[in-house]
């Protein structure tokens, strides 16, 4: 069996949970500009409008009809069984890894169901809405200082160095369910080393297929257990 696994999720593998991909056929995101939700240019300039949009989000997360899919099943079943390193570094900031058992999860983008003190950093766990009223759970007087922790256009992505190193050391790098058009998410196939058997499954080829060794072009959810279990087979 290859000594480590590296894997990169995005968006594709959490669309059969009832999760909506970021980049559908009218370029918005679920009705808005990226620009007018995602970024902190939008949070100082509409915070309100910031905050609706990601309580919704977190919201639906919630609902009990979410929950991870066959998928997100299978990837931590692999780390479950696999003796060697094992990365999984998500794009998404659901928490379907999570439930589904994957337990080594990198949220490069963030988590839905954390809050963050933009004056400390300070992450906590949080599933209400949030508000220009929300009062900081260590300092109640004081409100409307929680973000989302999510990381916006323009902001850098969480544990870069990690992954590069994890890159750097990969035997399988798997890419289930993303567009590749967002770095440095996208570019983290370029820093595997040439031994390294790179598989990519997705819907629809990316600008990046061609680099993988092997592109899948199917459901996430029928394709990533038949991979996981090729993968488990390896001598
Ligand atoms: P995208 O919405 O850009 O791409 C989703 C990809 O999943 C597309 O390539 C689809 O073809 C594929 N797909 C959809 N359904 C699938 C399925 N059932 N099985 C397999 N593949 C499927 O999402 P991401 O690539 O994750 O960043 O987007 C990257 C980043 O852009 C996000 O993390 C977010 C966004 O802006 C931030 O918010 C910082």
């Amino acid at each position: 069996m290859p000594k480590s696994i590296l894997v990169l999720t995005g968006a594709g593998i959490s669309a059969e949970s009832g999760i909506p991909t970021f980049r559908g056929s009218d370029g918005l995101w679920e009705g808005h500009r990226i620009e007018d939700v995602a970024t902190p240019e939008a949070f100082s300039r509409n915070p309100v409008l910031v905050h609706q949009f990601y309580n919704q989000r977190r919201r639906k997360l919630l609902d009990p009809s979410i929950q991870p899919n066959a998928a997100h099943v299978a990837l931590a079943k692999l780390e479950a069984a696999h003796q060697g390193d094992f990365l999984l570094v998500t794009q998404n900031i659901d928490d379907l890894h999570q439930r589904a058992g994957s337990r080594k999860v990198l949220a490069m983008h963030g988590q839905l169901l954390k809050a963050r003190c933009r004056d400390t950093g300070k992450l906590f766990d949080w599933r209400e809405d949030l508000s220009l009223e929300t009062p900081h759970p260590l300092a109640t007087t004081r409100l409307g200082r929680l973000r989302p922790h999510v990381v916006w256009f323009g902001e850098i992505p969480i544990g870069l160095e990690l992954i590069q190193e994890a890159a750097q050391s990969a035997d399988i790098f798997l890419a289930i369910g993303t567009s590749a058009v967002v770095y440095p998410a996208a570019g983290i196939v370029e820093a595997t080393p040439a031994s390294c058997l790179k598989i990519e499954i997705n819907l629809a080829a990316t600008p990046t297929s061609s680099v993988f060794d092997r592109s899948i072009r199917g459901s996430a959810s029928i394709e990533v257990p038949k991979i996981v279990e090729e993968i488990l087979s390896m001598p």
